[in-house]
């Protein structure tokens, strides 16, 4: 049976079209039930819409610190029967309540623990690998805690830095190797394969 996504998203939204689109292909086993964005004019909430998802805006400059900001996120996605929350380019801090732990999951275009932590976002996480001269960089996807790019890992796949990149053709190819492995990680959560054993991923058969 196909498990109820929440996803949160702050920005364009080619994250949620991703699952919509995997979804609807029939290789992910797994519907959205709610879109929440923290930002009024994110393209993301249009996408969600002409997929006819229900939609909501909770506006982060709306709140003072992130545990009310939190709570208003929380409010919604408690409006339906949600079984995982996906993060999608969701650029606040959320406070995670106890009863969704090992249940929110987020992307990162890097190997965690490389180029993670505040600040290290989208665009700047690629340049920060091009001003290093990292050879090698790539996708996580992991379990969130209440801290930023942490919790447990679930999958990682490299992608090999070229000598003649820039942000843009860094960013493409890590995006694409992001649009298999996130649905391919939303999948073996559907399928009940994820354990997290002392903060470490099992995937079982
Ligand atoms: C994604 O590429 C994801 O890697 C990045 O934001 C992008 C969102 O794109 N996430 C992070 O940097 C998380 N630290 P989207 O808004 O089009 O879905």
């Amino acid at each position: 049976m196909a498990i109820n996504l929440a996803v949160l998203l702050s920005g364009s939204g080619t994250t949620l079209q991703n699952i919509l689109d995997t979804a609807a292909a029939g290789t992910l086993d797994a519907r959205v039930s709610c879109v929440v964005s923290s930002r009024e004019n994110a393209y993301g909430l249009e996408r969600a819409r002409k997929a006819g998802v229900p939609a909501a805006v909770v506006p982060r400059k709306s709140y003072d610190d992130p545990g009310s900001f939190s709570d208003a996120v929380w409010a919604e996605i408690d409006k339906y029967p949600v079984d995982l929350v996906v993060l999608a380019g969701f650029m606040s801090l959320l406070v995670i309540p106890p009863r969704f732990e090992n249940r929110i999951m987020n992307v990162h275009p890097a190997l965690i623990p490389a180029f993670c932590g505040k600040g290290m976002y989208g665009a700047h996480v690629h340049t920060a690998v091009l001003d290093l001269g990292a050879k090698v960089t790539g996708v996580t996807v992991h379990f969130v805690d209440n801290e930023y790019d942490n919790g447990p890992i679930i999958l990682q796949r490299p992608v090999s830095v070229a000598e003649d990149d820039t942000p843009e053709t860094l960013a493409a190819r890590v995006q694409a190797e992001e649009r298999k492995a996130y649905p391919a990680a939303i999948q073996l959560f559907a399928e009940g394969r994820i354990t997290v054993v002392d903060g470490r991923v099992r995937i079982g058969r």
